[in-house]
């Protein structure tokens, strides 16, 4: 056999081995009542953007693409859930204590100020999670009323 056969099959088997190798999935069956938008009374436009703009990896639920099933997409997917759930999660928001919130509010507004969020990486794939300004706006306004009681 040809050397450039081996290694294609080389890759192939190794493709299909990793597959068995499946991060833990990132859904919780009923939606937390420590959510941020639990019983919040907001608008369901705003409930309905911030959900899809960032729920994938800043919630207790993320929507998977069915491509998020293949190895190693399903890593890389996992490690931006895993670290973007570390710094901010919307299904955990209530039991913060009122500093962090506040805080955490701060920072929603910074990264849509400066268009870090969402990632480059999952707006590439994501046509929904490509804000416009106005509704960047709309997600800036919405922290910065939530954060007015709190302070
Ligand atoms: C594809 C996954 C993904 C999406 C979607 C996403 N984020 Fe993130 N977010 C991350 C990751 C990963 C980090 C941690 C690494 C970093 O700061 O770049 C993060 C960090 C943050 C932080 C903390 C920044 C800091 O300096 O500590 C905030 C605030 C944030 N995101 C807000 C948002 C908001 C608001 C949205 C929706 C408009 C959003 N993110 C959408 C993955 C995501």
């Amino acid at each position: 056999m040809k050397t450039k056969h081996k290694i294609l099959i080389a890759v192939l088997i190794l493709l299909i081995a990793i597959q068995f190798i499946r991060p833990e999935r990132n859904i919780e069956n009923n939606p937390s009542r420590y959510d941020v938008f639990h019983k919040s009374g907001q608008p369901t436009e705003i409930v309905a953007l911030v959900q899809s703009a960032c729920y994938d990896c800043h919630s207790n639920r993320t929507a998977y693409p069915w491509y998020a099933s293949v190895a190693p997409v399903s890593w890389v997917m996992a490690n931006h859930v895993n670290e973007g759930k570390s710094k901010l999660n919307f299904s955990d928001w209530k039991l913060l204590e009122v500093e962090k919130q506040r805080h955490a509010l701060d920072e929603v507004i910074e990264v849509l100020e400066k268009q870090e969020m969402p990632l480059n990486a999952y707006q590439w794939l994501h046509s929904e999670a490509n804000l416009d300004q106005t509704q960047i706006q709309m997600i800036i306004n919405w922290a910065t009323d939530f954060k007015k009681p709190l302070n």
